[in-house]
């Protein structure tokens, strides 16, 4: 386990956090953390491997090539992969019910991994390495995009469907809060659950969510996990701005690589996914000129913003307006919590600093969103979002997240995506 320190040693924490990715390497995968998260999760595998590309792209492209093993066959990239005994872990391949193998959950999340082969791709320094890995990668990469614009998007609006809090990673949002509230439970998991166990439950989701949470997984189950009919009638249908956002930098990412290797036919499909799903975003925009999430069942948009909400930059779906009130936004949440960014409004009545995505900063949504913007030309708050991530990580490890009015550690310790997006982003000797 790792102490709290007041080392600010960039050169230890370089090495620390190569050690931390060996430590939780389980031979061609890493998992989040030792403890709470034992195995493949999607999105974070995703960012390792971009942390893996900063010293061993070999390494980085197996990370990938490993992730989609679990793929299913109609395109799906499930949120877990299961790739050892897990009946210790609550909820297993059991509570799932996927009868996938490698055992699998039934749902995805954020899809990163295009973004991540890109830069990969780009960092390899064996040039024939790199080609062979992106050929073998690219339809397994496609065959996601095309699951997410078409069976998540069964009527073609650009919007993307998710279907349950866990698929867009920003797992116990205040976006979440109205979708769920419509969800009588028909389960009681409350004596199942072990994360309360090994991290503060104060820290940790609700019982009533979890309830709530996995009465959509009994749904999903009852309709066999047919991937149209999940999407068309699980009691929570949203859509995620957070995965809106990433899928479409995401396609963006896939479409460089389809025109390296002159792919056109899949080229010219991406254009088309690109064309409507930035046409979605207008369904997105608050009348206060925010983008918010979409509860696709009741038509509202979330009442409050949250982190997500700046990912349009990083999607390059906003305008340079846009961008402004992104960055006043951001000015403001800063005089309060000066730790950016806040996972959720730290002005709104649903913010609490320490639960789960309430609250807390997570290093790998700070590290899109500074890039996002960056990209409109605000570097001086890219910068401020390094630099007080950064303090966090030198101050307090390599957490899952930080507390935004402090930057104390939250959750749990030795997190793989922080430890690769120090090597990735933080670490000052990348500037310049
Ligand atoms: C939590 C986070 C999710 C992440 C997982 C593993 O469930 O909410 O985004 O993928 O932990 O780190």
């Amino acid at each position: 386990m790792q102490a709290e320190r007041n080392s600010n040693d960039v050169a230890d924490l370089n090495a620390q956090a190569h050690a931390l990715l060996k430590a939780n390497d389980r031979g061609g995968y890493t998992v989040p953390n030792h403890s709470v998260y034992p195995f493949q999760w999607n999105w974070d595998s995703a960012f390792v491997a971009i942390g893996f590309a900063t010293f061993d792209c070999g390494r980085a492209w197996q990370e990938l090539t490993t992730l989609f093993k679990g793929q299913w066959s109609d395109g799906m990239v499930p949120s877990i992969v299961f790739h050892s005994n897990a009946d210790h872990y609550y909820p297993g391949p059991a509570a799932w019910g996927t009868h996938h193998e490698p055992p699998t959950t039934g749902i995805t999340q954020p899809p990163v991994a295009a973004t991540a082969a890109r830069k990969i791709y780009r960092a390899d320094p064996d040039r024939t390495r790199a080609d062979a890995e992106l050929r073998a990668l690219f339809p397994a990469l496609y065959a996601w995009h095309h699951w997410w614009h078409v069976t998540r998007d069964p009527d073609g609006t650009g919007l993307a469907t998710v279907v349950h809090p866990w698929e867009t990673g920003r797992d116990n949002s205040p976006d979440w809060d109205g979708p769920l509230s419509a969800i009588v439970p028909t389960v009681d998991v409350s004596m199942l659950r072990k994360d309360n166990k090994v991290v503060d439950p104060s820290e940790r989701p609700t019982d009533l969510f979890y309830n709530r949470v996995m009465t959509l997984v009994e749904e999903a189950k009852a309709l066999r996990w047919d991937g149209v009919a999940v999407a068309k009638s699980l009691s929570m249908r949203v859509c995620d701005l957070g995965i809106q956002s990433i899928l479409l930098r995401a396609d963006h990412d896939l479409l460089a690589l389809a025109e390296t290797l002159d792919f056109t036919r899949e080229a010219e499909q991406l254009r088309h996914w690109i064309e409507t799903a930035t046409k979605g975003f207008e369904w997105l925009r608050a009348p206060d000129g925010s983008f918010r999430s979409l509860d696709l069942r009741s038509g509202h948009l979330s009442p409050c913003v949250t982190s997500a909400s700046f990912l349009p930059l990083y999607a390059r779906v906003a305008s340079a307006d846009d961008a402004k009130f992104m960055a006043t936004l951001l000015h403001e949440w800063e005089k309060t919590t000066p730790y950016l960014v806040a996972s959720s409004d730290p002005y709104h009545e649903s913010y609490d600093a320490r639960r789960y995505w309430r609250g807390p900063l997570w290093i790998v949504v700070n590290y899109m969103i500074a890039e996002g913007f960056a990209h409109y030309g605000y570097h001086d708050l890219a910068e401020r979002i390094r630099a007080s991530s950064a303090a966090c990580v030198q101050r307090h490890g390599f957490r899952e997240a930080f507390d935004s009015h402090t930057g104390q550690g939250v959750g749990g310790r030795d997190f793989s995506w922080t430890a690769a997006m120090w090597l990735e982003w933080l670490n000052p000797q990348k500037l310049g």
